[in-house]
């Protein structure tokens, strides 16, 4: 009988997800759950890698009992996740030697700093079209190397794996030490700075900066095509893609071709503008990246604005300030007051990344006066993400050279229908979200069933999309440039902040 679905599984920053689809590219089923977030210093954040992988085994599972369906009904399986966030283990045991670095964690700070004196930034920049920052994970797997002169041997000795999460969670989904496959794909290669965007390939020069051995690293597959099959927690699956989540949910809004854009709000925010076949190189603090790669096809590039802190403002508005209990609950308490009362927040909690890249700054609430109550600081919340999405914006204008006439949108985020109006107020353009707010997993499913011949090819795909809520600027021009001359302010101030100072 031929197969009737596809899954993808969502590894993220805070929960891992398994959605099933149909042909129309619906949602049949959907298992979630999250993982601990650990912060052990000012500026580190790590995740359990077993905790994922258990976490990963249950939402499968889940999923396809949901669905009422049996695997063998999945025609292939696209596996998407956070990028960046690294794990190192044993190849013999399975076991990790430490608990994943993520993405947002800023401990390699010191390391770069001193690779920022030698030649090491520019061949990074040319070679991998990154900026020399915390973010990315080849200086992460560097720290942990030097971290442990036993870690260091067994490296060399070639006894360890490493891996992002796509490539962990593959390895173990094709068998782990009886077999597992140890692969990644150009998206996720392409933000490790060990990659060089033009061959594709693990780059010597860059192996060299941050002293890693060949010997560690997973092969770089295409982002379409099957890369093996599932032993476990359900067999015999094909693997039909892998994607970072942030290019899945670009494929995922149909943006095959250049010129196309879409800006995801999670955790973080994630705006891409696919380039098309050519690298471009940004003048405006954006990143260089690899969109997709369809397996015997040349790879589709991408300029990326990256936006550590957005939803994981609200979160920490949640957890650790206790200002809301629930995220939906910012915007009932920002609805309560017409403006934010002269208060900003800036999140610079790892640092702030595009356009900006300065590790040191540290996030601030700035504006005080007692006239400032929770519901200024709320919408001071949302307004930090809405401006944020301004400063990328302002530079993909920059470096398109032309001002975009519209954003689509996606992401948890979405939801919030004030922070989708200050968005557009601030941009002063309409933003538009899609009826499928899973534009991560779907752009998994996506490049997993065209990996399969599920779907005949992309054409078929874009017919899915459908508009789901628009919103209209109506802010007036002076009203907005008052309120971003005070956010380059406040951003300037956080800047200022993280910069060593006498008696700090
Ligand atoms: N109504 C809301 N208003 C503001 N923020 C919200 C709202 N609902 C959810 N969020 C935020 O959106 C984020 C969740 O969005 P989403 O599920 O897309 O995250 P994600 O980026 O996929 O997560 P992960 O990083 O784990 O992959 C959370 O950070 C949450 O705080
Ligand atoms: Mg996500």
């Amino acid at each position: 009988m031929k197969r009737r679905y596809v899954a993808a599984l969502d590894q993220g920053t805070t929960s891992s997800r398994c959605i099933v689809f149909d042909h129309d590219g619906r949602m049949i089923a959907i298992a979630q759950r999250e993982h601990r977030q650990y912060y052990p210093r000012p500026g580190w954040v790590e995740h359990d890698a077993v905790e994922i992988w258990t976490t990963v085994q249950r939402v499968i599972r889940q999923a396809v009992a949901d669905a009422g369906i049996a695997a063998s009904d999945i025609a292939a399986l696209g596996v998407t996740n956070q990028r960046e966030t690294m794990v190192v283990w044993d190849r013999a045991t399975g076991v990790p030697v430490h608990r994943a670095i993520v993405w947002q964690d800023t401990r390699t700070a010191g390391l770069l700093a001193e690779l920022d004196h030698t030649d090491a930034a520019e061949q990074i920049r040319a070679r991998a079209g990154l900026p020399l920052v915390t973010y990315f994970s080849g200086a992460k797997l560097r720290w942990l190397l030097d971290s442990d002169a036993d870690l260091a041997d067994r490296a060399a000795r070639g006894e360890l794996l490493f891996g992002t999460m796509d490539t962990w969670i593959t390895w173990n989904l094709t068998g782990g030490t009886a077999g597992g496959r140890h692969v990644t794909d150009v998206t996720n290669a392409s933000r490790t700075m060990l990659m060089n965007l033009e061959t594709l390939d693990w780059d010597d020069a860059l192996l060299e900066i941050f002293r890693v051995p060949r010997s560690m690293l997973p092969e770089i597959r295409s982002t379409v095509g099957v890369v093996g099959t599932t032993v476990d927690p359900v067999a015999d699956i094909p693997i039909g893609a892998l994607i970072g989540d942030q290019q899945a949910s670009l494929f995922g809004q149909g943006a095959f071709d250049a010129g196309e854009a879409k800006c995801t709000f999670g955790t973080g925010g994630f705006l891409l503008l696919n380039t098309g076949t050519e690298i471009t190189h940004s003048r405006h603090g954006l990143i260089t990246t690899v969109a997709h790669r369809i397996d015997g096809e040349p790879a589709v590039y991408a300029l990326e604005g990256s936006m550590a802190m957005t939803g994981g403002l609200v979160q920490w508005c949640r957890d650790s300030l206790r200002l809301i209990k629930t995220p939906s609950e910012i915007e009932t308490l920002a609805a309560q007051v017409p403006d934010n009362g002269g208060c900003y927040v800036v999140p610079a909690f790892s640092g702030l990344f595009a356009p900006h890249w300065d590790a040191g700054a540290q996030g601030l609430i700035i504006g005080l006066t007692s006239f400032v109550t929770r519901s200024h600081i709320a919408r001071a919340v949302l307004e930090a993400t809405a401006w944020q999405t301004y400063d990328v914006v302002d530079a993909m204008n920059g470096d398109a050279g032309l001002r975009a006439s519209r954003l689509v949108v996606d992401g948890g985020m979405t939801a919030d229908n004030l922070l989708m109006q200050m968005v557009a107020d601030v941009l002063d353009i309409p933003v538009v979200r899609p009826m499928m707010a899973e534009t991560v997993a779907l752009g998994a499913a996506y490049a997993a069933g065209l990996a399969v011949g599920y779907w005949p090819d992309r054409a078929a795909l874009r017919r899915h999309w459908h508009v789901a809520a628009e919103w209209l600027p109506g802010m007036d021009a002076q009203r907005r440039d008052r309120e971003l001359a005070s956010w380059r302010r406040a951003v300037e101030l956080a800047i200022a902040w993280g910069r060593p100072a006498a008696g700090r």
